[in-house]
């Protein structure tokens, strides 16, 4: 009971805040057809339980299994940087803030292998404005049309072979664009 009236007591507190905003639901739906690394073991979901119980009452309780870079998630900096934190040393506070979307998805349909560049961010910001600090940066690639076919999202017919990848990307500087020019905390795509 008490976990549930501190959830009322937040969703209460935290409905007019929201409503000040824009909320967009980013996420894909997670399955055994969900489009992993070759070689990573797929999405496993398994009712455990569904059914009556004793009391005449119903309970559910399923069983989920993933590897972490599938589907919708956050990459931690340790992902690629040995020693960096891992998601559950983010701050929480580091995962929110205003959102801002670079739209690179009509270059990344006429180059499968675009490369977000510190132009595009330039870009951005003549237009604008300077990204706020603290600003989630968002890259729009279009793929999210793509999902959940792997060929399509791997932009390849075998999409067993990372070798035949083709997807957008940052320059390898451009990882580092957005955090070292605007400050901001967390780049997606
Ligand atoms: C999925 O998880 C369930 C529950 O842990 C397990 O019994 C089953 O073997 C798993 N399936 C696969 C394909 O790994
Ligand atoms: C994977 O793709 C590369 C590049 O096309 C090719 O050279 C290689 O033979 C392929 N590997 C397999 C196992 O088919």
């Amino acid at each position: 009971m008490a976990l549930v009236s501190l959830l009322v007591l937040l969703s209460l507190r935290l409905t007019p805040i929201l409503a000040q905003f824009t909320v967009v639901d980013l996420t894909f739906d997670l399955g055994e057809f969900t489009p992993v690394f070759p070689g990573n073991p797929p999405f496993n979901f398994t009712i455990l339980f569904r059914g009556k119980t004793g009391g005449g009452g119903w309970y559910e309780l399923n069983y989920f299994g993933t590897t972490e870079h599938a589907g919708t998630h956050v990459d931690a900096p340790a992902h690629y940087s040995k020693g960096s934190w891992r998601v559950h040393e983010i701050p929480a506070s580091n995962l929110v803030g205003p959102a801002v979307v670079i739209d690179v998805s009509q270059k990344a349909t006429d180059n499968p292998d675009y490369q977000l560049s510190v132009e595009d961010v330039q870009a951005w910001e003549t237009t604008y404005g300077r990204i706020p600090h603290g600003a989630v940066v968002l890259v729009n690639s279009g793929r999210d049309s793509l999902y959940p076919d792997a060929s399509l999202v791997f932009g390849t017919p075998t999409p067993e072979n990372v070798s035949t990848f083709h997807f957008p990307g940052h320059q390898s500087r451009g990882r580092h664009i957005p955090h070292k020019e605007t400050g901001c905390h967390r780049c997606g795509s």
